[in-house]
């Protein structure tokens, strides 16, 4: 059959056909470009032990990372193998360190062929930094108890990153892997990209990080947790080790061995510090470990004594996961352990003025004891913690503040002070009118003031 086409028809078919030819260009040249994804996960950045010193780990494929000022990078490095190997979960884990940077500048950074990211080196001049405690993360075993339910956490990491810190302290209790199953690490290492992709993550290590299998609502087969999981996954700066981290111990602080060796799988990084700006952070080891406080108290005392002495260290500041003091009456001795070791250090070195405790999951200042101030911070989001209900507790504690609303520390070094912010976090899901506040607003400010920065 012949079909018969009118010249006007295949001129209006050609009109539009330009039509849409020339709007696909315009549309082209204005779209921006489709931003690269990852092809690894788990990204997180840490400080070396010097200021021009950083190193990033990761888990997948790519074993090279390109670094510079800006997205055109320049440098690389190439990755290893960590010492320490997760065991939760297939690797491979991956670490690059990258020495020669300029403090307090931002690098830009891509592994492979896979998204930019940035981190900041160690700021000079005044900074902001986040600090939290006592997390868990967006994983989800169907066995696990309602408990494990805690979808908020991911809305505190994106919160957090809006708040664009130099960097992040960590006072531990991560993932609670031990409570919520395995995968918990995983995911715990994925739910904080928006800030460990923007800023370096130190952490401390809490009791969760080698708990046992909690009943209920821990999943059936869930393992104890193994530091090995954190300590392989992070570098701690300057880190020292426990005197009972032996190569033959099998328990925490070190952890059992994987076959074929025989031998404790993760010695060392049990505890370390860093500098930022003229103020000296120690992440102190676990305090339920045996002897662990006495250690950390005898090991920090000649990097004290370096730092009482330096005229650029302004401060001394220690991120422990256990608070020494707090409304809630618990832990003796323990607390009269960590107190002594705190008093003792703050007697020889009085720049050591700040001891950020965590573990129980709310957040609460006390009036300064011994000249050193004493904060909570374990707000991060796993629970809320019911504080004393009788009206004299807080006066006779000297307990300033309380609240058992998911929060985190917003710290800022500015001039001659430092300001400390406790700053509301998401809503808590399962009692959501309960110290109830809204999210980002101030909820308290402790003020310190700082001597001049010199040299
Ligand atoms: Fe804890």
């Amino acid at each position: 059959m012949r079909v018969k086409v009118s010249a006007k028809k295949i001129l209006l078919v050609l009109l539009i056909a330009v039509l849409l030819v020339g709007a696909a260009a315009l549309a082209g040249r204005h779209a921006q470009p489709a931003a690269r994804p990852d092809h690894d996960d788990e990204i997180v950045a840490n400080y070396g032990d010097q200021a021009g010193t950083m190193v990033l780990h990761w888990r997948g494929p790519d074993a090279t990372v390109f670094f510079g000022r800006d997205e055109s990078y320049g440098g690389t490095a190439t990755a290893t193998a960590p010492v320490i190997t997760p065991v939760d979960i297939a690797g491979p884990f991956r670490e690059a360190k990258i020495d020669g940077l300029t403090a307090g500048t931002v690098y830009h950074y891509k592994i492979g062929d896979g998204a930019d990211h940035t981190f900041k080196t160690s700021p000079t001049g005044d900074f902001t930094w986040v600090d939290i405690g006592d997390v868990s993360s967006t994983f989800k075993d169907p066995a696990a108890g309602s408990a494990c339910d805690t979808p908020w956490v991911a809305d505190h990491w994106r919160q957090i990153a809006q708040e664009k810190p130099d960097f992040l302290t960590f006072g531990g209790d991560i993932s609670y892997a031990n409570k919520c199953g395995a995968g918990s690490v995983h995911q715990f290492f994925n739910d904080i990209k928006p800030v460990s992709t923007i800023a370096p993550m130190e952490f401390a290590w809490g009791n969760h990080e080698y708990g046992g299998p909690t009943s209920p609502p821990a999943p059936k087969g869930t393992p104890r947790d193994r530091l090995d999981n954190y300590k392989g996954r992070l570098t701690m700066p300057n880190a020292q080790t426990l005197a009972n981290d032996t190569p033959s111990r099998l328990n925490h602080p070190g952890c059992p061995a994987v076959a074929p060796a025989t031998t404790n799988s993760c010695q060392g990084e049990d505890w370390g510090w860093f500098d930022a700006s003229g103020i000296r952070f120690f992440l102190w080891p676990e305090g339920g470990e045996y002897q662990s406080t006495a250690d950390a108290k005898a090991k920090s005392d000649p990097i004290m004594q370096a730092a009482q002495n330096d005229p650029k260290i302004r401060m001394i500041v220690i991120v422990a996961h256990r608070p020494v003091f707090s409304s809630i009456s618990a832990e003796h001795p323990l607390r009269a352990e960590l107190q002594d070791a705190v008093d003792t250090l703050h007697g020889k070195y009085p720049k050591l003025r700040l001891y950020l405790g965590h573990h129980l999951h709310g957040a609460e200042a006390m009036t300064p004891k011994n000249g050193v101030t004493y904060l909570t911070d374990g707000g991060g989001g796993v629970e809320e913690v019911r504080f004393p209900t009788k009206p004299g507790a807080f006066t006779s504690a000297g307990s300033v503040f309380h609240s058992s609303h998911p929060s985190h520390l917003l710290g800022t070094v500015s001039g001659n002070k430092m300001t400390l912010k406790f700053i509301c976090g998401p809503v808590y899901g399962r009692n959501p009118t309960k110290d109830a506040c809204t999210q980002g607003d101030v909820m308290f400010t402790v003020n310190m003031d700082l001597p001049a920065a010199t040299g």
